[in-house]
């Protein structure tokens, strides 16, 4: 059995006046029979712990464990505020912070030696997909980014294409089918989980869960409001 994951992925929103929302889902996830997790800006991380038993998650922490490296924040940090996750590679961070598959990896293997467990993120540009590249830059980011030593306890795959972040525009449930399985194929653990993310909403969640290789998915927009995300998560569990 794959672990069954509605993610959240609040980018660089939320004040301390949002943690209300924080309260909501988790009083929704609660009952829930799938994993909920919310990855927060990091200076929310220690007092959302503080108030819901709710698993936590980062959005990107560095390679160092520690030391000069002015800005960053280690996966030990992360842990220490309470998380339990981070998301790592995140095609925000490729594009606008050019971290490089090589980067991603290092990152991950911090991840994991602080006990955290790694969101994976790959997908291919709007270009890449047009030019029926989309497998190729999977399989390389895979090849790349994920290190040897990846378990369903350790690590989670996100797969995001870039052009279905915040568009609304999503890939046909048949495309996601088939990179979904392509990805998994690629995966050296067939326990690992696969979440799709890109324009996740409440009304395409169910067809997309409904998928035999999507366990979940990594929901940014629609996961800074209680009543976006908590009708995901319920998809997530009416589709196990
Ligand atoms: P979106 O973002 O749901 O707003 O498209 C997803 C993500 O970037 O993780």
């Amino acid at each position: 059995m794959r672990r069954r994951i509605a993610a959240g992925n609040w980018k660089m929103n939320g004040m301390v006046a949002d943690l209300a929302i924080v309260g909501e889902i988790s009083a929704a996830a609660k009952a829930a029979s799938c994993e909920v997790v919310l990855c927060l800006p990091a200076t929310l991380i220690r007092a959302a712990n503080n108030l819901v038993a709710l698993p936590l998650g980062g959005q990107d922490c560095a390679a160092q464990e520690k030391g000069a490296f002015t800005g960053d924040i280690s996966a030990p940090m992360l842990r220490d505020a309470g998380a339990g996750f981070v998301i790592l590679g995140h095609s925000e961070r490729r594009a606008l912070h050019g971290e490089s598959d090589a980067i991603v990896a290092a990152k991950v293997q911090a991840a994991w030696a602080a006990g955290l467990c790694a969101i994976l993120c790959i997908g291919e540009t709007e270009a890449q997909y047009r030019a029926g590249e989309t497998l190729d830059v999977l399989a390389a980011q895979i090849a790349g980014s994920l290190p040897e030593g990846a378990n369903a306890r350790n690590t989670v795959i996100a797969y995001e294409p870039v052009w279905a972040i915040g568009t609304g525009l999503t890939p046909t449930v048949d495309e996601i089918a088939r990179t979904h399985a392509f990805i998994r194929a690629r995966l050296p653990d067939a326990g690992l989980s696969i979440l799709y993310g890109g324009s996740v909403s409440p009304a395409n969640a169910a067809q997309i869960f409904a998928l035999a290789d999507v366990d979940g998915g990594l929901v940014g927009g629609a996961s800074l409001k209680s009543d976006s995300f908590i009708p995901i998560i319920h998809e997530l569990e009416a589709s196990a």
